[in-house]
């Protein structure tokens, strides 16, 4: 709200515009020098002066506000001083709706993620698509859009048409009932083996490089798939259902929910349509095989991207394309929002290209938000395949982790919460495209930028409120003058949430509110270090503090639930 006003105010001033300035503008090292600065040298080329001067001229120009008390020039620095008893005053009346806004207007969003393939087991590239999408539909709803979080799971393609041959010559009918999940990848993997074929993790969308008679004899179930075939389709059927148990059994652990799942099989025919379409226009072409592509990059002839396969079966992008029109048929969106590993950001560039080729305006508000790689470093997982690293396994061992954590420090606290928030933390603290380093001690860590770390915060809030015995220190007078200098930083602090969330959404990165309460965190540990909160001698004091305990609390509960992150009253 602070940083809101000094924005407006350089805004006049500078003529620079908002996203400009959110980014421009810093904290000082020190409070003495201000609550807010603006470097001026950013200036000095445009307007021909010295920081300093332009400096000098802006503190003289600006006018004090109620918010902004007062405003000075230090070297080639505007710095701003906030009213502080004004801060306290709003941050003490905050309650569980702080941060939310009207902005969104409730303008439809819709986000594509998790999407795993059906028959394979959901890997650890899938965990963050369906960590950043959970958050995102958090911070859109929080900003008052509507946002709808559709899985568009991979229930046909090359992997389909394999799993289909393994499952006719190899299945083991005891082991489905009993480990319907394990029993799918052992097929799959046997049949990679045969095929010798790589069972790849990560962007697994275009699989198809190996081409022998083993590949020929998936294509041709994949054919018959298509084609209606009764006998495959009821194979494909078992296949389906058996591998969606495996992903109710994740989603429930990490609380995911989508609006709406959808698998890709269901818009083959309308991408074909597209594809006729596209012929007709002469957007697309024809091989001698039979096979249609588009020429992505018109200048460079080596850019062909297949949108049909010679033997006129739709693939990943046939299915994308009429997907894509279908939604935007369906829900009429302002926002569409595709999370998956940034190795595909070839096929959704070409997507994005065919579409605008085509004509359909809705191009402009489609976005890929591609994301970097999990690493493990060199801790080995056991896992089922050797090099694909399963979402399961981490998960269930963390969780395995978090208990003897817990139990080797004699604390309280659920391991599932601690273990679940863990590896959530750890995704999204990172920028999406960024590569996560995973380990189990920096997941897992009571300090240091760590989930645990924050949900300890939160729960030490808890406590202390739990132990005043001032239980109406709510409504009774509280001390406002003369704030210590913890106090004034943790004020400031909880009053950048509002905007912290609004710059999430429009950068689609759920990082900036991560970090945020790692701050937010830290800040309050230092005020409680340095100020004791329960005292009885200075009653109004203690009130002002609990206060400030209990909107620092409020502020936390709200950000961790944007990450998707439980908190717990003890730990
Ligand atoms: N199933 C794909 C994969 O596992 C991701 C799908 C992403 N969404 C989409 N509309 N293409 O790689």
């Amino acid at each position: 709200m602070f940083k809101e006003e000094v924005i407006k105010l350089l805004e006049k001033e500078t003529r620079l515009k908002r996203e400009e300035l959110i980014n421009l503008i810093e904290i000082p090292p020190n409070p003495q020098l201000g609550d807010f600065a603006f470097p001026c040298f950013i200036l000095s080329k445009k307007e021909k002066k010295a920081p300093n001067q332009i400096a000098e001229h802006f503190a003289k120009q600006i006018k004090p506000t109620k918010e902004i008390e007062s405003i000075k020039a230090t070297g080639p620095y505007l710095n701003f001083f906030i009213n502080k008893k004004m801060a306290a005053e709003k941050i003490l009346k905050i309650n569980s709706n702080y941060g939310k806004s009207s902005l969104g207007k409730k303008h439809k969003v819709v986000i594509d993620f998790s999407a795993p393939n059906i028959g394979k087991p959901m890997h650890i590239g899938h965990i963050r698509s369906t960590i950043l999408g959970d958050s995102l539909m958090r911070i859109y709803n929080f900003l008052n859009y509507d946002p709808i979080g559709i899985n568009y799971l991979g229930d046909t393609g090359l992997h389909i048409g394999k799993l289909i041959v393994a499952y006719e010559l190899w299945l083991d009918k005891q082991a489905l009932k009993k480990d319907p999940v394990g029993e799918l990848l052992r097929l799959y993997v046997k049949f990679c083996a045969e095929e010798k074929s790589k069972v790849e993790e990560g962007a697994d969308a275009d699989e198809e490089f190996t081409n022998n008679e083993w590949t020929d004899r998936a294509k041709d179930k994949l054919k018959l798939l298509e084609l209606g075939d009764k006998k495959t389709h009821k194979i494909w059927e078992e296949i389906e259902k058996a591998s969606g148990k495996g992903f109710d059994k994740v989603y429930d652990l990490l609380n995911v929910n989508f609006s709406e799942t959808t698998g890709q099989s269901k818009f083959s025919q309308k991408g074909k349509d597209i594809v006729m379409i596209a012929l007709e226009k002469g957007i697309a072409r024809r091989e001698a095989d039979g096979a249609v592509y588009v020429q992505v990059d018109k200048t460079n002839p080596d850019s062909k991207k297949y949108i049909l396969r010679s033997n006129q079966t739709a693939s990943y992008i046939t299915q994308d394309l009429g997907a894509a029109v279908e939604r935007y048929k369906k829900y009429k969106f302002d926002k569409m929002i595709y999370v998956t590993d940034f190795r595909q950001s070839g096929h959704f560039s070409a997507l994005f290209t065919i579409l605008k080729t085509l004509g359909y305006d809705f191009t402009s508000k489609m976005n890929h938000l591609g994301f970097g790689t999990v690493k493990f470093g060199n801790e080995i997982i056991a896992s089922r395949t050797g090099n694909i690293i399963l979402l399961e396994d981490v998960l269930n061992k963390t969780v395995e982790k978090a208990k003897e954590e817990i139990k080797k420090r004699k604390t309280k606290g659920n391991p599932t919460k601690v273990g679940v928030g863990a590896v959530k933390y750890i995704i999204l603290k990172n920028e999406p495209i960024k590569d996560v380093q995973f380990s189990w001690e920096s997941a897992l860590s009571f300090e240091g930028n760590t989930g645990p770390y924050l949900q300890y915060s939160y729960a030490r809030a808890s406590s202390i409120i739990k132990k005043a015995k001032n239980k109406n220190f709510n409504k009774g007078k509280v001390k406002l003058e003369n704030l210590d200098n913890f106090e004034v930083a943790l004020i400031k602090k909880i009053s950048d949430f509002p905007e912290i969330v609004i710059q999430a959404g429009d950068k689609m990165n759920p990082a900036l509110i991560a970090n945020y309460s790692h701050e937010l965190c830290q800040s309050f540990n230092e005020f409680y270090h340095n100020c004791p909160v329960l005292s009885d001698k200075d009653k109004m004091q203690e009130a002002l503090r609990l206060r400030l305990v209990d909107s620092f609390r409020t502020t936390l509960q709200n950000a961790l639930n944007l990450l998707g992150i439980e908190t717990m009253e003890e730990m």
